[in-house]
């Protein structure tokens, strides 16, 4: 087991503008599974990713990451796992848009001092065929040329856990379709967790699992 998310609950604001966005969820992800997440807008998925991506904090509830609390861990410590472990597809995409789209891809290693590995690398770049936009920087590419980008970053790390909010979102179904095969080999290739929140019922069919949320719960697949 990756992940045990034990009844976390998280509200936003106070008062009359108070949203509970989750509410008690529990939610267990085996290592190596392929989860999609489905719901209408506004029904927790973001802040259901950003949580297990330790973006943002639970207000109650335990999270358990490879059998450690990490509810109970420092920022540091939180910092090291997320780094070393996870990687986040964001809604926004999240480039820097002062560096090239190259070195967007290659910035967690550049942070890191590490190396990457660079057949891995041209893999991704021909798959997602984002060769040609290599030396661009964020403002000179599309949306789903920056999404793609996105999902390049997340992937070279070979992380334990890859989130990824709506990372078909701006794609055409060709491109969609390759992003999610390219999300199955790093379960397949790689061993990673994969956990996608997407609306598009198409991009589920190489999905081992569908959850539905609804109004800050998990309504089916938990
Ligand atoms: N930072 C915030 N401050 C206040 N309310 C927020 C904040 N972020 C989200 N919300 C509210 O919390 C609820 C859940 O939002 P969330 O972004 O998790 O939904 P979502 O399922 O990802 O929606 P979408 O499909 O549109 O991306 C919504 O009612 C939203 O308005
Ligand atoms: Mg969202």
């Amino acid at each position: 087991m990756l992940i045990e998310l034990t009844k976390i609950s998280k509200r936003y604001g106070s008062g009359e503008t108070e949203v509970e966005a989750l509410k008690d969820i529990d939610l267990r992800v085996n290592k190596k599974e392929f989860v999609a997440v489905m719901g209408k807008s506004g029904c927790g998925k973001t802040t259901l990713i950003n949580i297990l991506g330790t973006i943002i904090k639970p207000d109650t509830g335990r999270y358990m990451f490879d059998g450690n609390d990490i509810t109970k861990y420092s920022e540091k410590k939180l910092a090291t796992l997320k780094r070393s472990s996870i990687s986040i597809v964001f809604q926004s995409f999240n480039l820097v848009d002062e560096l090239d789209i190259k070195n967007n891809i290659i910035l967690p290693f550049i942070f890191d001092k590490k190396e990457y590995d660079k057949d891995y690398l041209e893999s991704i770049i021909k798959d997602l065929e984002i060769k040609d936009i290599l030396n661009k920087y964020p403002d000179e590419v599309s949306g789903g040329e920056k999404q793609r980008v996105a999902i390049a970053r997340a992937l070279l790390v070979k992380p334990q856990l890859i989130l990824a909010d709506e990372p078909t979102g701006n794609l055409d179904s060709e491109n969609s379709e390759k992003v999610v095969r390219l999300l199955k080999k790093c379960v397949d290739d790689y061993g990673s967790t994969v956990i996608m929140v997407t609306h598009d019922i198409d991009m589920t069919e190489l999905a081992d699992r569908i959850l539905e949320m609804s109004d800050g719960k998990m309504i089916k697949g938990e």
